[in-house]
């Protein structure tokens, strides 16, 4: 970001030197200076200083925009947080495309590492690539289950499926392989719960942290849906299958250098939770 200061505006009260990351802030000679080198275009200078004395230059791409008044309570946050559920009966009905836009919108704003914000969103909502999508996953996991059974040669069948032979899955979701299989050749939709919309959210392998990314996003949109009256479910059937496949990456249109961090359902639920089930306490350590 290239970004200049008015030095006639500028009071010198040194609080784009304090806040920026990237340590691109300098005063000298009575003049606050800016470099662009390690500049992590977070805005934060801008956005900080009081006398609005930093500006963008021309041609730069992003606008700011004034800040929300700071509304949101405590308990009416906590509430949104509490109240979301994994959602696994959904409403056949479609999802307002305004209402997917929104929830993707405010997913921009995750924090990511050196503000990469390399989250990126593939959106299903035909019924036809939904379904084939799962049939492929579903068909991945038989075989996959198959191989895992033939402990003799699950290195060789692995690779033969075209996966490292060291594949291998956290051993709970491996025990549930069998029963999630079972259930969808029972016409149980096990993976996406029959869903409207599926999100793929995906992101450079090459950007800083980017699982973070993912993980940051896909939360923001689960609770953005939630405060849309929308039901979400994260599933790692999916996002596994979709790790272990480049062709099913590719099938979706993601870059090659994209990997995929998670797979969320979306749709109006079928199912409306009256109780809010307990948590562990929380792990905490005050040192
Ligand atoms: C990374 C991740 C993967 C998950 N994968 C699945 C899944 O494959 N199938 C499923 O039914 N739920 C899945 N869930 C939902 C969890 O089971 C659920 O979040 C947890 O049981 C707590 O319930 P709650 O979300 O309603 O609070 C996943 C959640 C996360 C965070
Ligand atoms: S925050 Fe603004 S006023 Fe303060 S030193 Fe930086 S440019 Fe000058
Ligand atoms: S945009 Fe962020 S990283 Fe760049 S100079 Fe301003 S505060 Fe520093």
């Amino acid at each position: 970001m290239r970004l200049t200061v008015n030095p006639d505006l500028c009071t010198l009260c040194g609080a784009c030197l304090l806040t920026c990351p990237a340590d691109m802030i300098r005063e000298k000679a009575g003049r606050i200076k800016i470099g662009r080198v390690m500049c992590i275009d977070c805005g934060h200078c801008v956005a900080l200083c009081p006398e609005g004395a930093i500006s963008v230059e021309e041609g730069e791409p992003g606008e700011f925009c004034a800040a929300p008044p700071p509304g949101v309570e405590a308990d009416a946050l906590r509430a949104l947080v509490v109240r979301r559920r994994t959602i696994r009966q959904y409403q056949p009905r479609p999802v307002p495309r305004e209402l997917l836009k929104q929830m993707l919108d405010a997913a921009r704003w995750a924090p990511t590492a050196a503000n990469c914000q390399c989250q990126a969103f593939t959106v299903l909502t035909d019924p036809e690539r939904r379904d084939a999508l799962a049939a492929r996953v579903t068909d991945f996991y038989r075989t996959y289950a198959d191989i895992v059974a033939d402990q003799e040669h699950t290195a060789e069948r692995l690779a033969g499926l075209g996966l490292d032979p060291a594949f291998g899955m956290h051993p709970h979701m491996q025990a549930a392989v069998p029963a999630f299989v079972k259930h969808v050749d029972a016409g149980r939709d096990r993976l996406f719960f029959g869903a409207p919309v599926v999100i793929v959210v995906h992101a450079d392998v090459n950007e800083v942290l980017p699982e973070s990314a993912g993980a940051f996003a896909t939360l923001i949109l689960a609770l953005m849906a939630e405060s849309l009256g929308l039901g979400t479910c994260i599933t790692a059937y999916a996002s596994e299958a979709l790790r272990a496949l480049p062709e099913l990456r590719a099938d979706l249109g993601l870059p090659e250098a994209h990997q995929v961090h998670y797979v969320l359902t979306v749709g109006h639920p079928a199912e409306e939770y009256r109780l809010i089930p307990p948590r562990r306490p929380a792990q905490v350590s005050w040192v």
